[in-house]
């Protein structure tokens, strides 16, 4: 609930366990008042006062939005720069410009219930209110509007700004983070995750020193370096399972940063936002800027409630459905660039014998692609690779009862293609300089809008003509020389082409679904999460670096989307042999997916492959709609145990899994949580043995019978269900 006091002029936005309040102050300011779990919100204004006496310190109050211009000379949200003063200056006068302060003052607000939501899915699942309040500079034409959604049952607010220019001549903006949020003083211990490719989401948390602490990415999707997501709290006073701990995640998918800026009087506040690095945003007259939102919000229950409110969100208020995720085989690492119908369609019986139901044809099947040397660009089937086309293939595939998917890079081009040929200036570039390569490949200027039409149509030509279920959407490289038509705009420009791309396929197939993919796990984040159902985790499928990657990916992402393969038993990329079952249970804790060459396995391997499968199928509703507790992480005994529990507690997935021996030491067992604790829980293997019948009380308070010591590779899922 959102409710203003006219008396007080106070705003007060109510979640089920969280209240956030600010205020218009004397002067029309909007000032930040508190932030935290009820009863006690912890971030009142006046716990440490502002400092204020100093001559060196204007602005001790915590504006919504600090902008350049009264404030002092800490980090800002906004800056701007008005080309034109508004009335006739001096010639003297004129020395001073640019005008470059922002001086915000309230003018109004509305409040509206339920309204509908910046989405490709047809219906919420979930009540919010918006609140937007409107705030305008007292002697230039702009007006910023402070956008709140507040959805309360998941005590997360959805921030984003509007910016228009009300005057006649054009504004420069310089800096522009999508909200600024004030954390209770001292709240310093920050977590967030870093990576590479095949080393996505590892986890770091660090106390922070006073200063500011920066992660982002400079280019146009979300990148692997750092995800725009965070965790923090007061140092000692959260654990995975209490305290409070407030959250924040960037719903964008393009040059970002997040500022966590530690002040000497204790104040933390975090800005999330553009990358200002080369940023210019100039509105002409007249115009609006809408920018993507800054998700935000408060669990008391530690970094475990933190995790499972942004799960929850994401699963009722971004992703475009609440279908089950299907089993994916993918035939990527089975033949790589080696593809031809025979092949495929081999892979693809015996994907079906073992229960897959989406099969995923990748890289390699269009124009000159025989490797990574050539052909992107060129969205037409091989008749080479496939001489009677691909809806053979494709038919085959629905005639065993799977729907079928497709790999494209539609972002991308190589030289050696017939679009680079015929279109050399469609690449990002700067004139006379050199197109730096990566994967022998040049970034498409998203900026032109007829390269957005070529590749829509280039899509649509194929999609209206086979019946493809499923587009996994690769990007992989970083930009370089990001000249475009529309200057330093590309930073914006680029993300939002995918974006209307994306969401105009969506429109004209609304049985089609979507994967996001860059090189892994580089594009992930709640902005293109509105547009894809599901993600590709990571190119490492080694089961035992996935534990971390997934642990990692699972602070802020739900299990439905997380893509996870069983892979080979030497594995690709690390060469580590693994067991079958160690691969599976660590698989079967996201959206299954199965990646290995079948024709290299015999009957009996497939016999255990089916059962696993089957095994996941009766579970699977647990894991990708469930409430997820973290028992043990990596970090403490080398092992990561996890429990998905529906909302209704009826039934529950355990999974354990050992990343390291730890010898001669005592890994005390992983008590249960978020069960009922009267009912009784029946306990099953994947081979529906019951193991046990213990109540929620039990099992909550001492773990899985017999579940207190494995080597490394060890692992086990179990099935908990109350039997009535
Ligand atoms: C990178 C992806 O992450 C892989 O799964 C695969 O699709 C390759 N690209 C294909 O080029």
């Amino acid at each position: 609930m959102i409710h203003y006091n006219p008396n007080t002029r106070t705003f007060n936005l109510l979640g089920s366990q969280s209240h956030y309040a600010m205020m218009v102050d004397g002067d029309g300011r909007l000032i930040h008042l508190a932030w935290g779990p009820t009863p006690n919100p912890l971030s009142g204004h006046n716990r440490f006062a502002p400092p204020g006496q100093s001559s060196f310190e204007f602005q001790g109050q915590r504006d919504e939005l600090p902008a350049y211009g009264p404030i002092s000379v800490h980090e800002v949200a906004l800056k701007a720069s008005f080309l034109k003063a508004p009335a006739a200056l001096s010639a003297g006068e004129a020395l001073y410009r640019p005008i470059r302060d922002v001086r915000l003052a309230y003018t109004g607000h509305e409040i509206e219930e339920n309204a509908q939501l910046p989405t490709s899915s047809s219906s919420f699942r979930t009540p919010h209110s918006t609140l937007r309040i409107s705030l305008t500079d007292s002697l230039q034409p702009l007006t910023v509007t402070l956008c709140y959604r507040l959805f309360p049952a998941h005590d997360i607010i959805e921030r984003w700004c509007t910016l228009t220019n009300t005057g006649p001549d054009p504004i420069r903006i310089e800096k522009l983070a999508f909200a600024a949020l004030h954390l209770p003083p001292g709240s310093n211990e920050v977590t967030t995750v870093h990576g590479a490719w095949g080393a996505e989401f590892t986890t770091q948390r660090h106390t922070l020193p006073v200063g500011s602490f920066n992660i982002g990415h400079r280019s146009v999707q979300t990148g692997h370096a750092f995800n725009p997501f965070f965790l923090a709290n007061r140092p000692g006073h959260a654990t995975e399972t209490s305290g409070p701990v407030y959250f924040g995640a960037l719903a964008f998918s393009g040059a970002w940063l997040l500022t966590f800026e530690h002040q000497h009087s204790g104040d933390m506040r975090v800005f999330g936002g553009y990358n200002p690095f080369d940023f210019e945003l100039i509105l002409q007259p007249g115009q609006t800027h809408t920018t993507p939102a800054f998700v935000c919000g408060v669990s008391g229950e530690g970094w475990g409630g933190a995790s499972r409110r942004l799960h929850a969100f994401t699963r009722d208020a971004v992703l475009p459905n609440a279908a089950p995720r299907p089993v994916l085989y993918n035939s990527w690492e089975a033949t790589y660039f080696a593809l031809s119908h025979e092949g495929q369609a081999a892979l693809a019986r015996k994907a079906a014998a073992i229960g897959v139901e989406l099969f995923v044809v990748d890289d390699g099947w269009f124009g000159g692609r025989r490797s990574p040397l050539s052909g992107l660009g060129d969205w037409t089937v091989s008749p080479e690779v496939f001489p009677n086309g691909l809806q053979p293939l494709i038919d085959e595939v629905h005639a065993l009862g799977m729907q079928f998917g497709l790999w494209f890079e539609p972002e991308m081009v190589n030289p050696d293609s017939d679009l680079y040929r015929q279109h050399p200036d469609w690449v990002l570039h700067f004139p006379g300089r050199p197109r730096t390569e990566a994967r022998m490949q040049l970034v498409l200027d998203y900026g032109r809008d007829e390269v957005i039409e070529y590749i829509f149509s280039a899509l649509d030509a194929l999609l209206s003509t086979h019946d493809i279920d499923f587009i996994k959407w690769d990007m992989n490289r970083n930009v370089t020389e990001p000249g475009s038509v529309t200057g330093k705009a590309i930073w914006r420009a680029h993300t939002a082409g995918v974006y209307r791309l994306m969401d105009r396929l969506r429109q004209k197939y609304p049985n089609l679904s979507l994967q996001s993919c860059s090189g892994g796990g580089g594009r992930v984040d709640l902005g293109i999460l509105r547009r894809v159902d599901q993600v590709w985790t990571s190119d490492n499928t080694d089961a035992l670096d996935r534990l971390g990657i997934q642990e990692g990916f699972s602070l802020a992402y739900p299990a439905r989307i997380m893509e996870a393969w069983v892979t080979h038993e030497k594995n690709h990329q690390t060469g580590r042999v693994l067991d079958l079952s160690t691969r599976f249970d660590v698989a079967m804790r996201g959206a299954l997916g199965i990646g290995s060459d079948l024709n290299a396995l015999g009957d009996e391997e497939l016999k255990e492959y089916a059962s696993y499968i089957a095994f996941y199928k009766r579970f699977r509703h647990v894991v990708q709609d469930g409430d997820l507790y973290r028992l043990e992480t990596l970090a403490e005994h080398g092992a990561s145990t996890l429990l998905y529990v529906l909302p209704d507690q009826s039934e529950a997935v355990y999974s354990v899994a050992v990343h390291d021996h730890l010898i001669g030491r005592h890994r005390p067992p992983a008590r249960l949580c978020g069960l009922n604790s009267t009912a009784v829980y029946t306990i099953t293997d994947r081979h529906e043995r019951a193991i046990a019948h213990l109540s929620g009380a039990d099992l909550m308070a001492q773990g899985i019978p017999g579940d207190t010591y494995g080597p490394a590779g060890y692992s086990r899922t179990l099935h908990l269900k109350i039997v009535k």
